[in-house]
């Protein structure tokens, strides 16, 4: 799409194009999304959205079955089914008139069907691929993932205290721009000055940035206030900026762990962002830290990252178009060296085939 007459002002009136929107879904597709906490999903069936489509998640016997939402039979929701036995396992069952699959998507019941006759293979639904990591519920719309589900070393080990910050609402932005916001430093001072960064020292840090497998690896040293973001203790309005050095992990596209290191105390901060569709995203974060352990703090540390994140909030949400235009757009301006980390995620989205139009 040209979009060289366009002008910013007009751009802001527009929704992304129909190419832009479908290019976007194309390029996600074969990429692991989290799609719910895993403790969300029970003994009941539960309907989601990802990439604008409807889905529908169930345990079977350990083992999570992710379908279309809709009936083979006449295209009900599953969702608004059950879990029932047949014939000592598990299968989701339809509200509407009783059909019933199981692992796989194979149906394994068609109450209507004439006795002598046989479940007809055209009656299954094809299943995605689904599994469970790091207290989450992932899905992939295609048969072969391009990356695997990164890894969490923190969450895993056992010297680490894990507190699962719950957004209640989705973030009216699309999924890489929410990435692309939680990727960016040079807002600190202004989005959450006292906090992150320092108005009157807004330049940024001397950014490394590389590649290693499927991370893009972002490095700087700063300095920030002294807070609980800092592992500082006592009274922190008392002390000195704190040395610390960041280390992102963005596992491409959707997934980013930003490791904060003071000192031998760490605190990271982990998102997996689930792209409902072109212009919302479900958040899933966890704060993690190995230091100041008692659980009784976890309160305080899920307070610090909400604040953090309604500051952020309403900033992501104004940004146009929703879309992270690609680079030939022209839409953005992109300030070298300070920006270099978000010009290269969006470089490799681009190479993804993830922004491709307006
Ligand atoms: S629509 Fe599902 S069983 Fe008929
Ligand atoms: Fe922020």
């Amino acid at each position: 799409m040209i979009v060289e007459a366009k002008s910013p002002s007009m751009i802001n009136e527009d929704g992304p194009s129909k190419e832009a929107i479908a290019g976007f879904y194309e390029g996600l597709r074969p990429f692991w999304h989290p799609v719910c906490e895993a403790t969300a999903l029970t003994d009941k069936p539960l309907g989601r959205r990802l990439l604008g489509r409807q889905i529908v998640l169930a345990r079977l016997e350990g083992e999570i079955l992710a379908l279309g939402d809709t009936c083979r039979h006449f295209q009900a929701q599953l969702s608004l089914g059950e879990i029932v036995q047949i014939g000592g396992r598990a299968a989701l069952q339809c509200p509407y008139h009783g059909w019933s699959f199981g692992a796989g998507g194979q149906c394994v019941r068609i109450p209507q069907l004439a006795a002598a006759r046989k479940i007809p293979a055209s009656a299954n639904l094809p299943a995605f691929q689904a599994q469970e990591r790091h207290g989450l519920i992932w899905v992939c719309l295609m048969p072969d993932a391009k990356h695997p589900i990164p890894d969490f070393p923190e969450y895993d080990d056992p010297a680490f205290r894990a507190v699962r910050i719950h957004e209640a609402e989705p973030t009216r932005t699309s999924a890489t721009r929410m990435i692309m916001g939680t990727l960016d430093d040079t807002h600190f001072p202004w989005v959450h000055e006292g906090i992150l960064g320092d108005r009157n020292r807004p330049e940024p840090p001397d950014h490394r940035a590389s590649r290693a497998g499927n991370e893009l690896i972002v490095q700087y040293e700063t300095e920030q206030p002294a807070s609980i973001a800092t592992a500082a203790t006592g009274d922190a309005a008392q002390q000195a900026p704190v040395k610390v050095l960041y280390t992102g992990h963005v596992g491409m596209p959707n997934v980013i762990r930003l490791v904060k290191d003071m000192d031998g105390k760490r605190l990271v901060i982990w998102l997996a962002t689930c792209a409902v569709d072109f212009a919302t995203s479900q958040n899933f974060w966890l704060s993690v830290r190995n230091y100041d352990l008692d659980p009784a703090r976890d309160a305080v540390y899920e307070a610090m990252s909400a604040h953090v994140r309604a500051q952020d909030k309403p900033i992501i949400e104004s940004q146009r178009p929703w879309l992270i235009p690609p680079f030939w757009t022209k839409i953005e301006m992109p300030m070298a060296p300070g920006d270099l980390p978000l010009m290269e995620y969006q470089k490799w989205l681009e190479e993804l085939g993830i922004s491709t139009g307006v």
